[in-house]
């Protein structure tokens, strides 16, 4: 039509002063005390954009702030790598642990006195961001350190995330580089989302650092973009630029002055110190008034402040040299002891947990403590009615320290193990095991058909780093199981559509996507199988370990014997043991069985890869980018390490060889300056000899 011009002139004025307006008041919403308009007033704002963006789709910017308000749900994370690995800190508890650390920091740097910079340790999630021309591109979870999930569309979401950067002042802020920092819930917002959830009935969050994990694990970010999240930055990496370019800031107070310039908020309260005294006065002090601030806190962070001593100092694998983290004391809370209840686990150990009255304890509410074992309740003299002292450091759960003996009233009683499982009423029978060097006293249940011990070990077979069934959740397996449909693992991918939909709970839509997920999970790899099984004492990383030393074969695993599995990294007496005695047990052929019957590729072996030739890329170092067709990611990994080889972190001198994929990230590129060898998929794959095993 003639007339749409004008129109649409005018719709693009109205929209680009609506995006000025909604980006000054995103600034003014975290950055200033007081925000400027109501959040009806900025809802009304962001409608208006969003009206008049749908009228005029070709106007649409990634940059623009409607694009905060959250995309399509997605079906999974994709997986990231990180281009520099996000390392965790060193704790320390006490000053004296403090000189320490400065004295080794003094020793490597050959100095006297150091400059140290305190920052807040916000007790929330740590993510990074990157940016290329001025753009956020992508943002991620800190994963294993390694790899993290891309979580981009749920980060924009937080309004206090540059979506664009107009600080061409800023030298290097239009290249490629990456800022990391937390993500957290104030204290204030997390009552009042806890509260919402109440009043529909919803599971509360039991502390701020909880919700924000939980929101940002949300696959639908139009959820994300109603929780409050915030976020502050305290680090920038520039991986492409020389560490010593003139552009860089060279001290950490100065990297913490021009995030803020960029426009990124940084954690308020940092402190500029000269020499550990003080450091330790600072940190004293914030100990003293860490309530004062509206979000959580769990300790300082003291990072040596010049970078160029950060460098001389560098890094172990885990944590670097230069930076440490000063934890709080656990905090401790007194209440009463209400009741001792058993708890089985998958392995049919049975542990007595605490039932507590409800009490605070640093922004949480407790009700639940782990009193570990009977040896533990007779030593402490933990009677039901006691009034306890309980503690919580750090990310461990809640335990009760002592009882408070003034208060006894002679009520109290005292607990004995029951002969009998609470959940089966099969033999329970103490075993002597040992755990970490020493001797521990452990019940646990004898019958193999316990339902308890069942439910947790379906919990677990669904589990994300096992066959990621996220619709098999406790309430649904307690159906499955009551019904009799669900007797072990095997049984859940013979479940039709006609035994799901007499569930409660359970419409066509859900019992669709539920019989999905169970199809998509039987091409889960061997490795995840394995831990899957839930054998004693096989965790994630000796699984996969597992299937690599086994050529990604479950009949060779199958018919390990102790000394062979002792071979497997990581692989110890004890766990073989376990191992060998899994795979004997009749109940257990019959479980593999069935699996492999219901088409479980890590059951029958097929579409997955076997290498000849061992050892044969023994010393090389492999890198991978872009993805690959034929191989995951970590098949490929796999290979390369059970033939010998070793996988590279980042693109350097030291690598032998860069396998690249569809759509290869900058990797390629610097593989490219620094004369790399660089293969095809094909390439690697004729390199590895692979021949297909079914
Ligand atoms: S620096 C290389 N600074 O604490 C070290 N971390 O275990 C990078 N954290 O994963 C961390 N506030 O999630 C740093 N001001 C701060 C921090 C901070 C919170 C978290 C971060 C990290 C963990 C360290």
């Amino acid at each position: 039509m003639s007339d749409e011009n004008p129109d649409r002139a005018m719709a693009l004025e109205e929209i680009e002063s609506l995006r000025r307006e909604i980006r000054h008041h995103d600034r003014c919403y975290y950055g200033a005390a007081e925000p400027e308009i109501s959040d009806q007033e900025y809802d009304r704002l962001m409608e208006r954009l969003l009206a008049l963006e749908a009228r005029f789709p070709d106007l649409i910017t990634a940059d623009s702030p409607s694009q905060r308000v959250g995309g399509e749900p997605l079906s999974s994370f994709p997986v990231v790598e990180h281009k520099v690995l996000m390392l965790s800190l060193a704790n320390t508890y006490s000053k004296e642990e403090l000189l320490e650390f400065d004295k080794r920091a003094a020793k490597g740097l050959g100095a006297d006195e150091i400059r140290y910079v305190v920052e807040l340790k916000v007790d929330g999630v740590a993510v990074s961001l990157c940016y290329e021309n001025g753009r956020l591109v992508q943002g991620s979870t800190r994963g294993d350190g390694l790899h993290g999930d891309d979580i981009t569309a749920n980060l924009k979401t937080i309004r206090s995330v540059p979506l664009t950067l107009s600080s061409p002042e800023i030298p290097f802020s239009m290249l490629p580089f990456e800022v990391r920092g937390e993500v957290f819930m104030n204290r204030e917002n997390f009552e009042k989302l806890n509260k919402v959830r109440e009043s529909a009935e919803e599971p509360l969050f039991a502390n701020p650092r909880n919700a924000t994990a939980g929101s940002l694990k949300l696959l639908d970010p139009r959820l994300t973009a109603r929780r409050p999240l915030d976020l502050f930055f305290y680090s920038c990496l520039t991986p492409d630029l020389a560490p010593d370019h003139p552009a860089l800031p060279r001290t950490q107070a100065e990297t913490l002055g021009l995030l803020k310039k960029m426009g990124f908020q940084v954690t308020p309260g940092w402190k500029l110190c000269s020499g550990i005294q003080a450091v330790i006065d600072c940190c004293l002090e914030w100990e003293k008034k860490r309530e004062s601030l509206a979000f959580d806190i769990d300790g300082l962070v003291i990072k040596v402040d010049s970078c160029i001593q950060q460098r001389q100092l560098g890094e172990t694998s885990k944590s670097p040299r230069w930076a440490i983290s000063y934890k709080f004391p656990a905090k401790q809370a007194t209440t009463r002891l209400s009741a001792i209840h058993l708890q089985v686990g998958r392995t049919g150990t049975i542990t007595p947990v605490a039932i507590l009255e409800p009490v605070n304890l640093s922004g949480s509410t407790i009700s639940r403590a782990t009193l570990h074992n009977e040896d533990e309740i007779r030593r402490k003299d933990i009677r039901v009615g006691d009034r306890v002292i309980i503690e919580k450091g750090g990310e461990v759960i809640p335990k009760v320290i002592k009882v408070v003996l003034s208060a006894r009233t002679g009520e109290e009683k005292q607990f004995t193990m029951p002969s009998d499982c609470p959940s089966c009423g099969g033999r329970i029978i103490r075993e002597e095991e040992e755990e970490g060097g020493s001797l521990s006293a452990a019940y646990r249940c004898q019958n193999l058909d316990c339902p308890a011990q069942m439910e947790r070990i379906l919990q677990h077979f669904a589990s994300r780093s096992a066959m990621d069934i996220e619709e098999l959740g406790p309430a649904l397996i307690r159906q499955l199981m009551a019904g009799a449909k669900v007797k072990n693992p095997a049984d859940l991918y013979s479940l039709r559509l006609e035994d799901l939909l007499p569930l409660e709970r359970m419409a066509e839509k859900s019992a669709t996507n539920f019989l999905r997920a169970l199809e998509k999970s039987k091409s889960r790899p061997l490795s995840a199988l394995i831990f899957a099984l839930g054998i004693r004492h096989v965790g994630v990383v000796a699984a996969e370990n597992l299937a690599i030393h086994f050529h990604h074969s479950l009949d060779e695993l199958k018919t390990a014997s102790q000394e062979e599995l002792q071979r497997v990294p990581g692989v110890g007496e004890i766990m073989a043991r376990s191992i060998v005695s899994f795979f004997q047990a009749e109940r257990t052929h019959a479980i593999l069985e069935n699996l492999r019957q219901a088409g479980l590729a890590g059951a029958k072996g097929e579409g997955v890869a076997r290498a000849r030739g061992e050892g044969k890329l023994s010393g090389q170092r492999f890198i991978f980018t872009g993805s690959l067709q034929y191989f995951t990611r970590s098949q490929a990994e796999g290979l390369v390490k059970s033939l010998g080889g070793r996988i590279g972190t980042s693109i350097g001198k030291s690598i032998d060889y860069v396998v690249v994929g569809e759509d290869p990230g900058s990797k390629l590129q610097k593989a490219q300056a620094l004369g790399l060898t660089i293969l095809k998929e094909d390439d690697f794959r004729r390199m590895v000899e692979v021949v297909h095993i079914s």
